[in-house]
């Protein structure tokens, strides 16, 4: 019997790992820079977080793992749902400090096709904050993003912003989108047809419709925004002016999910080989959801970066991940040892050093070989001979040196040339 990864899936083998985990420290360092502490929630919710009343997003009505009875529980597509569900469960609008900043990482599940940047399982970091509706703040996050996307040498790098608008310069956009598609449905595709009725401003960001000169021609959503929004969004984009941020504006830019108010935005890579998964992160305001799940009325504001497509682009840029770290010893043997190779690498363990020891048996040269690849600072040769008069033979593999050295004093030794 063989098994693979199922569609969609990947290993992450121990030399990808070092990448991830180097990632993964920036990201920490990062969002600590900006005082953002992890939250961590469950990898399932109960359905109805992710499928909120009315939901006319693909990832909601198409992508979604729901499993148990009736569907009733679902991997969670995303985080931001999660996050806020836990922030009004815990009331924790009652005891933070406002705006609250959480970040988060972790897999993320959705039924897409799979393609290049694209799986069913995949990974993302998220920056929410609640509580605080501020143009600098939107500002501020984005700058977040771009941080981290720097810090893995990626500079090609395009930010697009759009606003959508308060309630009533969209609901007043969505009348105009109604009134403008509804005689040409026929034109549409099936799932537009539910959008038109559902949420209009989905048709924009069909997959399969957003070609067409019906949809290129449609009503502009600046057209529809009233002061407010237009203030508020000059607000964002003055705010990135003053951090040297710069930004397109692409006022056809709706985002995928259907939380969002106001500022939306994604930083794509403009690398011609990142193709149609070029978007490294995106995200946006929403000013309903902790609404929504029982808490009081208070904006929120976040991102979330795909992991695998920012490790990816790293690469193609050249970023140096970290090596291997080097052991600090490798103890190979010769002759009837017994156990004291087991015993002086758990002495060496037991003071804070990384140290291996062979077991095999095998010729010294073949030892030696293993040591080498190991990349060990000090190679330990366990012989007969010495271990009766209780010493070993200790190479420095740095300078090539080597020397006979009492067991006692084997660790004062090693941590001395440390
Ligand atoms: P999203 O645009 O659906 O937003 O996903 C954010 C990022 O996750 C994308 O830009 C992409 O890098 C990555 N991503 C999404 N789907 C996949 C996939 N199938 N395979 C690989 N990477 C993928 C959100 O999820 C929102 N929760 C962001 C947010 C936070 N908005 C406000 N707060």
């Amino acid at each position: 019997m063989s098994y693979q990864t199922p569609r969609g899936t990947y290993d992450i083998l121990p030399e990808e790992v070092r990448k991830w985990q180097d990632l993964e420290q920036k990201l920490r360092d990062i969002a600590s820079r900006y005082d953002y502490e992890e939250i961590r929630t469950p990898y399932f919710e109960d359905t109805g977080v992710f499928a909120r009343k009315g939901d006319s997003s693909d990832m909601v009505n198409k992508e979604m793992y729901s499993f148990g009875d009736n569907g009733s529980f679902t991997l969670r597509p995303e985080g931001t749902a999660g996050v806020i569900r836990s922030f009004d469960q815990h009331k924790l609008y009652g005891s933070m400090e406002m705006p609250a900043r959480f970040y988060y990482v972790g897999p993320m599940f959705r039924h897409e096709r799979p393609q290049k940047g694209r799986q069913r399982q995949f990974t993302q970091f998220g920056v929410e904050n609640i509580g605080l509706k501020d143009p600098q703040l939107d500002a501020e996050t984005i700058a977040l993003g771009i941080d981290i996307v720097r810090s893995m040498g990626i500079r090609s790098i395009k930010v697009c912003i759009n606003t959508l608008g308060d309630d009533a310069s969209r609901k007043a956009y969505n009348e105009a989108l109604r009134a403008y598609f509804a005689p040409h449905i026929d034109e549409l595709c099936g799932d537009c047809h539910r959008r038109l009725e559902q949420n209009p401003l989905r048709i924009l960001d069909c997959k399969v419709d957003h070609e067409l000169d019906l949809v290129k021609n449609a009503p502009r959503l600046a057209d529809y925004l009233n002061e407010e929004s237009r203030t508020y969004f000059d607000g964002v984009l003055k705010a990135l002016d003053a951090m040297g941020i710069e930004y397109e504006i692409d006022d056809r830019l709706v985002r995928g999910l259907d939380y969002y108010t106001h500022t939306v935005f994604e930083v794509i890579s403009t690398r011609p080989e990142s193709g149609a998964q070029a978007t490294i992160f995106g995200g946006g305001r929403y000013d309903h959801l902790v609404e929504y799940f029982g808490g009081p009325e208070m904006s929120g504001m976040g991102f979330a970066i795909g992991l695998e497509r920012l490790l990816a682009l790293a690469g193609e840029d050249g970023y140096t991940f970290p090596e291997k770290q080097p052991l600090d010893a490798y103890i190979i043997t010769l002759g009837e040892v017994g156990a004291a190779p087991l015993a002086i690498a758990s002495r060496l363990r037991q003071a804070g050093m990384r140290a291996v020891a062979n077991f095999t048996k095998r010729s010294l040269k073949s030892q030696f070989k293993s040591a080498d690849r190991a990349h060990a600072k000090h190679i330990i040769i366990v012989g007969e001979e010495e271990l009766k008069n209780n010493t070993v033979n200790v190479k420095n593999t740095g300078t090539g040196v080597q020397e006979t050295v009492a067991l006692e004093q084997l660790l004062s030794k090693l941590q001395g040339e440390e």
